[in-house]
């Protein structure tokens, strides 16, 4: 727990924050499939997401960024969303997943690397955001604390963060060149392997190159599914493989993370479009996930069948709303560019499933 700041300047940060292009795009077709929340000055390329209800906004993080930003719904219905930054980490590139793991509370990985010379040299930690005011994001005085949870010297690159039942006082974090699920204990500090398997891997040639390429766990989420045989609650673990190109799931104890079952792959197609972060539909069962080298949104259906849903340009990330039931999942985008053209900014979606 080394450092804490205090923060109640939000005005000022608001003020060093004005990004003018906030728009709701409603794409022309004929249903009203996507629209764009907020849009990030090119150079910003966001990576995760949380939903934070309690202050009707949004945390997302830039993975060539060291800032968290809020997006704020806006208060009145015609007007546009507004982003600013919450915080800035020190001695850092980049910011990964996201999650909330106790009221009013998230933790986020915090990096040191590089994309040019990708997985030498890493440095990870994660720290914890702590709100104290509720339902006022906007010019409100937005009070916090941000504190260093533990450094994770051992890390090779963390990527997707999940967090265990609120009494495991945990998080589980993904390494996507080992291969393995981190937990990390909040108040303790303390980090052990609790998954390792092999469909957490990339298909590697020992000793050969690393690149963005040998990316394989990205996204992990924690899906509660209430059992139809004893009505106790399955706690899985459901993660993506992007060197692997699958979708995969584990059951595991909700307070310590360690497997209850075997690691089970659910695509079946074994080769196709590679996942980024994913989205577990609790309305249908089914996975959707960011195919952000593809262009696509994909579902994955529980026969392990494919669907491409939208056209998204470098989708990262994807959260359904909170609320019970809903249709809208959000989408936060890459931007950036591919084969020399210029592939617009990072943007936060909102993708109206119409099924
Ligand atoms: C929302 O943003 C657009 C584009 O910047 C602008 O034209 C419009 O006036 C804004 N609307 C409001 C209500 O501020
Ligand atoms: C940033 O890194 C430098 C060099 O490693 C170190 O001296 C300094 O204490 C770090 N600052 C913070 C806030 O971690
Ligand atoms: C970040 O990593 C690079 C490469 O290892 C290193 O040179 C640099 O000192 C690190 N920065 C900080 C502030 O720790
Ligand atoms: C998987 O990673 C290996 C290197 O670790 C790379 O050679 C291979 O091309 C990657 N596969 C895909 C589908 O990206
Ligand atoms: C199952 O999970 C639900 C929702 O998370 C929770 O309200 C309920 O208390 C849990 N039941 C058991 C038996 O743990």
């Amino acid at each position: 727990m080394a450092e804490s700041y205090m923060k109640n300047r939000t005005m000022k940060m608001y003020l060093m924050f004005l990004f003018a292009f906030t728009v709701l795009i409603v794409q022309a077709n004929s249903k009203p499939a996507i629209s764009t929340i907020y849009e990030f000055p090119s150079g910003v390329s966001l990576e995760n997401i949380a939903i934070d209800s309690s202050r009707n906004s949004i945390l997302v993080t830039s993975d060539n960024t060291p800032s968290l930003f809020q997006i704020s719904f806006p208060i009145h219905p015609h007007a546009n969303a507004s982003a600013r930054i919450i915080h800035a980490f020190p001695n850092a590139t980049g910011l990964l997943g996201i999650t909330k793991y106790a009221p009013d509370t998230f933790a986020v990985i915090v990096g040191n690397f590089s994309i040019a010379h990708f997985g030498q040299d890493t440095f990870f930690s994660v720290w914890s955001i702590k709100f104290f005011d509720k339902g006022c994001s906007h010019n409100a005085e937005l009070k916090f604390e941000v504190q260093k949870i533990a450094d994770i010297p051992q890390a090779r690159m963390l990527n997707g963060m999940a967090s265990l039942d609120e009494a495991s006082k945990a998080v589980l974090i993904g390494d996507s060149l080992a291969g393995c699920v981190y937990r990390l204990c909040i108040l303790s500090g303390e980090v052990k392997v609790v998954l390792n398997d092999e469909t957490m891997k990339p298909d590697d040639t020992p000793g050969g190159p690393i690149s963005l390429r040998s990316v394989a766990l990205n996204g992990i989420r924690k899906v509660t599914i209430v059992n139809a045989h004893d009505h106790g609650n399955d706690t899985y673990l459901y993660y993506s493989n992007s060197n692997k190109t699958t979708i995969n799931r584990v059951l595991i104890d909700a307070l310590t993370g360690h497997a209850l079952g075997p690691f089970t792959t659910l695509t079946t197609n074994g080769g196709g479009l590679s996942p980024d972060d994913l989205a577990y539909d609790y309305n249908s069962g089914d996975v959707y996930f960011a195919g952000h080298m593809d262009d696509v949104i994909v579902r994955v259906g529980s026969n392990g069948k494919e669907t491409v849903v939208e056209h998204v340009i470098a989708p990262s990330s994807l959260m359904f709303e909170a609320r019970e039931q809903s249709r809208i999942l959000y989408c936060t985008t890459a931007g950036g560019s591919k084969d020399g053209t210029r592939r617009g900014a990072g943007k936060l979606l909102a993708i109206h499933l119409d099924d």
